[in-house]
């Protein structure tokens, strides 16, 4: 809301607003917008403050508590570039800076739900192995890369320091890979559950997304041009096109992960192939 009202320079100080750090000032223009979104930055770095100390103080697995540990510090990096694109007058790469970190903040905390849901905590997973190449996890990886590409270059378009050709170029390379991975793992891993899931849902996304994609497109760079001011259709088709562009990363991470507990690749593949092997020669 706030890149799409043009709103980003509205509150000119940093970290205090209008100087101070928590009055209402008077919500008129894209003031409403810029200084609402320092507020719930400041909510969000609290819970995940919060989130940090409760995982330390309860969880037992050590790698969560560092990603618990990660999560806060990525939102301190992202309060910080958010200051800085303020205080540095939205330099496109600042801005885009801030856009990716947020993605990469929101993907830590939807894996940390994963990862302390009772479904994760509580069940035997099953498991298959996958010999084909590239496997499954490869290809998970590969869309994750796609879309951070895809991400970037959104960025540096919306923010004004690059033309539109190669997000939308890149688009082409999102949607061959995206489809290469959800009909792998709807082809040959269907019977698994959380598996199955996020496939689907990263397939929808990515229909979802193509068409918000157009409408931005139009809305920006067509109707948009000539515009005095941020216009209606426009600020809700690109708030809409951002919000799912961030699901489908997210959905994409789960899968990922997802991918790597239930079809391990080559390295689990190949220690029970020496395990048998060790059998054999032993008997
Ligand atoms: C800490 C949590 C924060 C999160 C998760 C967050 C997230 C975001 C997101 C997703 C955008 C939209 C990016 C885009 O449209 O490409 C944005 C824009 C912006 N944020 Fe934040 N933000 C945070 C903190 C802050 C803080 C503390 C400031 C302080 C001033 C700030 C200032 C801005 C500005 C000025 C923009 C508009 C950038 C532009 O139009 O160039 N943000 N933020
Ligand atoms: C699945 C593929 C796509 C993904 C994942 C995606 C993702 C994104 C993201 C995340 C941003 C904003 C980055 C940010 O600042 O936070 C963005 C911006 C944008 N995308 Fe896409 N996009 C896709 C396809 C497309 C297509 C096909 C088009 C056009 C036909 C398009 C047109 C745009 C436009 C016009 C903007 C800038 C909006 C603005 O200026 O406010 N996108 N995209």
């Amino acid at each position: 809301m706030v890149t799409s009202n043009d709103a980003g320079l509205s509150v000119p100080d940093w970290p205090t607003s209008f100087g101070y750090l928590v009055k209402v000032p008077h919500f008129v223009g894209g003031i409403r917008y810029e200084w609402s979104h320092r507020m719930v930055a400041g909510s969000l770095l609290t819970l995940t403050l919060a989130i940090a100390i409760w995982t330390l103080l309860v969880e037992r697995r050590r790698w969560l508590r560092w990603l618990a540990i990660g999560a806060f510090c990525t939102v301190i990096l992202q309060a910080t570039l958010g200051g800085m694109t303020v205080l540095f007058l939205q330099p496109p790469w600042l801005s885009t800076a801030h856009a990716t970190v947020a993605q990469t903040f929101f993907c830590i905390a939807v894996a940390i739900a994963l990862f302390t849901g009772r479904k994760w905590v509580e069940e035997q997973p099953p498991v298959e192995f996958d010999s084909r190449r590239p496997s499954l996890f490869t290809l998970t990886l590969f869309s994750i890369f796609v879309l951070y590409v895809q991400l970037i270059l959104g960025g540096m378009f919306r923010h004004h320091g690059m033309s539109w050709w190669p997000h939308v170029l890149n688009a082409v390379f999102v949607t061959i890979v995206l489809t290469w991975t959800a009909i792998r793992a709807l082809s040959v891993y269907s019977r698994i559950e959380a598996v199955r899931w996020p496939a689907i849902l990263m397939l929808s996304l990515l229909i979802t997304q193509l068409c918000l994609g157009f409408a931005a497109f139009v809305t920006r760079v067509e109707w948009g041009k000539d515009a005095l001011q941020p216009e209606l259709p426009m600020v809700v088709a690109t708030v809409t096109h951002v919000a799912v562009g961030a699901l489908l990363l997210a959905t994409t991470v789960v899968l990922a992960i997802q991918v790597w507990r239930h079809v391990p690749v080559a390295f689990a593949e190949r220690t029970s192939r020496a395990l048998e092997q060790e059998n054999v020669t032993a008997s």
